[in-house]
């Protein structure tokens, strides 16, 4: 059968500790994989906006030795201009892997039901598997290992979070999803994201009141371990979920976990689609 990358809840504890594996042999020596896709096309579907996800998969395709081919709702209209299940059976006619992301986890999952190409989730409004990913390993470099270590998200319960949550279960890593104050106490990792995701901007106001004592900041921070990490998917709202003092602080990893967002979103294509 298949595989694809919906949700971390689909992968087995030894599977995700392989990703991270091949991941870190991958940004270790990046040359050894240069045609390890050679020949192979990836659509990359966004609904929504991208920065981090859109360049690391289209730079992570190509230095794969695939091709990348990008899709936009101003293209496709995902599920209006045609319906989602002849979306996929026409891709998977000409591309060996989809990229895709959603408002709907259904899209995705209804894509993926569709095709026999593997699907990777790029986000949907429930999760953010390949987030989740990126952070493990980012973690695991800078703690060398997950069990007995604390990692709290402070703030909004959303699809970073679940990720985060389900993955941390995974490895054995004490994961506490939040208010602030006592449950920041001695955590080795401070996560936080947005108040307002993409497709709640409208309410933004209401959320900025209900987060309010959310915030990570210098006081909040203190709590945590001395030698605690920060860390944040991005876009960052800086000023709202996060202050400038802790982002821009040492104890921040956060360009790291964008960094590595590349290096595994590679181990997951190639788990997935190498033997293609
Ligand atoms: N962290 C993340 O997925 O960022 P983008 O929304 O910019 O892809
Ligand atoms: N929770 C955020 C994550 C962005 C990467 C959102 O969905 O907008």
């Amino acid at each position: 059968m298949k595989k694809d990358f919906l949700s971390i809840a689909d992968w087995s504890s030894d599977e995700l500790f392989e990703l991270i594996d091949l991941s870190k042999k991958i940004k270790k020596n990046p040359e050894d994989y240069r045609r390890a896709l050679h020949g192979k096309s990836v659509a990359t579907i966004f609904e929504k906006q991208s920065l981090r996800t859109h360049v690391t998969f289209d730079v992570g395709i190509f230095q794969l030795g695939a091709h990348p081919v990008y899709l936009t709702q101003a293209d496709i209209s995902l599920g209006k201009r045609e319906s989602v299940y002849d979306t996929g059976k026409n891709l998977e006619r000409w591309v060996d892997g989809i990229v895709v992301r959603t408002y709907a986890h259904k899209t995705c999952t209804d894509l993926a039901k569709a095709v026999k190409i593997p699907v990777i989730n790029a986000l949907t409004d429930f999760e953010h598997p390949c987030q989740a990913l990126g952070d493990f390993l980012t973690v695991h470099e800078k703690m060398w290992s997950f069990s007995g270590k604390k990692f709290v998200f402070v703030g909004d319960g959303n699809n970073v979070c679940n990720s985060l949550m389900l993955f941390g279960s995974k490895v054995g890593m004490n994961f506490v999803a939040c208010t602030p104050e006592e449950a920041v106490k001695q955590a080795d990792v401070i996560y936080t994201d947005v108040w307002a995701s993409m497709g709640q901007e409208a309410e933004k106001e209401q959320r900025m009141k209900i987060f309010k004592s959310y915030q990570v900041n210098k006081k909040l921070f203190y709590l945590a371990k001395s030698d605690a990490i920060f860390m944040h998917c991005l876009p960052a709202h800086r000023g709202e979920e996060v202050t400038d003092e802790v982002i821009d602080s040492k104890n921040s990893v956060v360009f790291d976990e964008a960094e590595n967002r590349l290096h595994t979103q590679k181990a997951v294509m190639l788990t997935l689609m190498k033997e293609r």
